[in-house]
């Protein structure tokens, strides 16, 4: 099957507005995705009908809102195919997930001198909670090289799991380069050896199906703004076993089995993880987003965007001095790139004269962008919502940008 862009088109209320004069030409869908009317008016909806706190009142409202809000659950678990839907722990986004496993599992189970290994493709995120949990245990952080066209090297990921490393956290598909890790190979390399693996699917989710029960990880994390869902609700998957053993992450209420001056003990698991109020509508909003992409299919979403990265590799050959960073052959819809002489900043600038909104910097992917000898790119990345026309506008908006620095 293939999609009705036009009819997708028109459910993205953003998708028909201007900027500067022209089309909007959305290509920042690496950075967040922009959102279908169904998810904004589900928000709208509850705020205006059905707002009441959760798991709190005896009152029909609140017993309606924690019916609607604990029902995602279960969506999301079907979505990434876990069997499970109590191992899915709602989250803000991906960051707060992966910071939640350094704090809560990291520390109870990583010690002075052990090792966690991460790739040279990594976001800030899945690098920096590493790296202070290392600070405060005394463990050490070894990188995973990648190559020239930005796939990881395999053999030498291999060459650093030994006795000593505790855990490998890498990312599913990079959100600088696009590159698709073989993240069920790499995962089943790391249980082979007793290592706990975490997973960034941030940019996977939104573009194939994940099955994150096949792909076997410790835990996989990612946020509901890339997968045209509302900011503010993410989801951590773990490994129920390992939930049941952590430790809270933050204390307060609604995660508590019982508390008195004297002690406390804690609810089960997802709750233990989920301290405070949450972010209810956004809840509510990620769960009419899934429901949108299950409609269209995300196995047509992955065939869509596979052709639009085509298209746009054949068309922006015709960009003068454009070189194309990162050139994996399994790559998700995502191009990043510089112009011979234009900095990267200078490039989305011009092209925002245009209409044309890409992400231009270093992608919260600083060592990467040092890897690829590069001090920034600028990047286009792609939904199942843009078409060919989007990609013509950002070719001629490119070349007008090249005649304007050559
Ligand atoms: N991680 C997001 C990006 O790649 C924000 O743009």
């Amino acid at each position: 099957m293939t999609l009705d862009v036009e009819k997708i088109r028109s459910e993205f209320p953003i998708l028909s507005t201007e900027m500067r004069g022209q089309p909007l030409t959305y290509l920042d869908s690496g950075a967040s995705a922009q959102k279908p009317r169904v998810v904004i008016d589900a928000m709208a909806d509850f705020y205006s009908t059905h707002y009441a706190n959760i798991h709190r009142g005896v009152y029909h409202l609140s017993a309606e809102a924690t019916r609607q809000f604990e029902a995602v659950r279960g969506k999301v678990a079907a979505f990434i195919g876990a069997a499970n839907e109590r191992e899915i722990i709602f989250v803000r986004n991906a960051t707060e997930a992966i910071n939640l496993v350094a704090r809560s599992w990291g520390e109870q189970n990583i010690s002075e001198g052990d090792e966690i290994v991460l790739t040279q493709m990594e976001h800030h995120a899945n690098i920096v909670p590493w790296q202070m949990l290392a600070k405060r245990c005394g463990a050490v952080i070894r990188v995973a090289e990648i190559d020239d066209d930005g796939v990881l090297d395999v053999a030498h990921l291999t060459s650093l799991l030994g006795p000593k490393t505790k855990l490998l956290a890498f990312t599913h598909v990079s959100n600088a380069l696009g590159t698709i890790n073989p993240v069920t190979q790499l995962v089943a390399l790391a249980r082979d050896r007793g290592i706990t693996t975490l997973v960034d699917g941030a940019q996977a989710v939104p573009h194939q199906r994940v099955s994150v029960d096949e792909i076997g990880a410790d835990f996989y994390v990612f946020s509901g703004h890339k997968v045209v869902g509302p900011s503010g609700a993410g989801v951590l998957h773990g490994r129920m076993d390992l939930l049941e053993a952590m430790p809270p992450f933050l204390g307060g209420g609604d995660m508590i089995e019982s508390v008195s001056f004297e002690g406390t003990t804690f609810a089960p698991v997802p709750h233990k993880f989920e301290a405070g109020t949450p972010d209810i509508a956004s809840i509510i909003g990620f769960g009419a987003a899934i429901d949108y992409l299950e409609a269209i299919g995300m196995d047509e979403i992955a065939a869509y965007e596979h052709e639009l990265l085509v298209y746009a590799n054949e068309r922006l050959a015709a960009v003068p001095g454009i070189r194309i960073i990162g050139q994996a052959k399994e790559k998700a819809a995502v191009i990043s790139f510089v112009l011979d002489d234009a900095h990267p900043h200078d490039i989305g600038t011009c092209l925002d004269g245009e209409g044309v909104a890409v992400r231009a910097g270093h992608h919260c992917a600083q060592p990467l962008m040092k890897r690829m000898g590069v001090p920034a790119t600028a990047r286009a990345s792609f939904a199942f919502y843009n078409t060919r026309e989007d990609i013509d506008r950002l070719v001629k908006a490119l070349v007008k940008t090249a005649d304007l620095f050559a």
